[in-house]
């Protein structure tokens, strides 16, 4: 895990150098993807890939040409066989702190291998807390970008205060939640908010949808308002590191009593049949 990928070179974590006038440093200035790697293989490589492509695109960037060859030759390096592959690109290094960016800059391309907590069908089982809060970020929350400050602070809003994670709304509508995307179900129907400027259209998110449509559940991509939130019958969160993470408590109210339901549980159930037949 210690073997990184830096603008061409395999090399070291603590042989790494970025300069200070990098702009991803200076600005927050580059986009980034996080990919599971399971068995050695990566996981939806192509559509973290399409991904990567439309947040480049979107921050004026041009792809990054055999990104794939350079992910897999380090997952080969790499000793593990199940870790996550985050790929972090900025838009390079100026000579001076500029808020203009040059045409003929050079992009910074950093590949590394890491680990993230994954939580056990135990802990699945017994489900999480969120607690709602105002969707205070930026209106392009559809790019991956790097600068998380606005994600950060209600991350650490939730950690700080007993919470899985924060669920955000914004002029009464659910977007995502900090880390997550978000599904919630009523009277056995499946929700998710549609894809806008306001969400990351996550690659589990699709990956849900998918398996959802196959097995003959109706979901529903639409808007969610607050109070259908808080009085539905059972709630998850998506990401590439916990494909169902299922909500039981928000704030002080219980959803489903405070059991996990079982319609979180069968499509938890569905991730994890097809993560293991990947
Ligand atoms: N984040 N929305 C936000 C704001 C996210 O940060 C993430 C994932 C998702 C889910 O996207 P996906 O299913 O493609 O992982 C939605 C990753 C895990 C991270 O930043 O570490």
């Amino acid at each position: 895990m210690d073997e990184i990928y830096l603008n061409g070179d395999f090399i070291s974590k603590s042989e790494a150098q970025i300069s200070i006038m990098d702009r991803g440093f200076l600005f927050g200035d580059g986009v980034y993807e996080l990919i599971p790697v399971y068995n050695k293989k990566p996981f939806l490589l192509d559509k973290h890939l399409k991904r990567l492509k439309d947040s480049l695109t979107l921050i004026g960037m041009d792809e990054i040409k055999e990104i794939d060859k350079s992910i897999k030759t380090l997952i080969n390096k790499c000793s593990h066989s199940n870790f996550f592959i985050y790929l972090h690109i900025t838009r390079g290094s100026q000579a001076q702190r500029n808020h203009i960016y040059p045409s003929n800059i050079t992009p910074t391309v950093l590949i590394m291998c890491e680990d993230y907590p994954c939580f056990s069908e135990e802990k699945i089982k017994q489900g999480f807390t969120a607690s709602l809060q105002d969707d205070f970020r930026w209106m392009k929350s559809n790019i991956k970008s790097i600068s998380l400050l606005g994600n950060v602070l209600l991350k650490n809003y939730a950690s700080q205060n007993g919470f899985y994670e924060t669920l955000l709304i914004r002029n009464n509508k659910l977007t995502e939640g900090s880390a997550s995307n978000v599904f919630m179900v009523k009277d056995g129907k499946v929700y998710t908010p549609k894809l806008g400027s306001e969400l990351l259209p996550g690659v589990t998110r699709d990956l849900l949808i998918m398996l959802m449509k196959e097995n003959n559940l109706d979901i529903i991509e639409s808007d969610i308002s607050q109070t259908n939130l808080v009085e539905s019958d059972e709630i998850w969160c998506s990401s590439s590191t916990n494909a169902v993470v299922p909500i039981i408590k928000v704030d002080d109210k219980l959803i489903n009593e405070g059991v996990v339901g079982k319609i979180s549980m069968d499509v938890f159930n569905l991730a994890t049949k097809f993560i293991d037949n990947f």
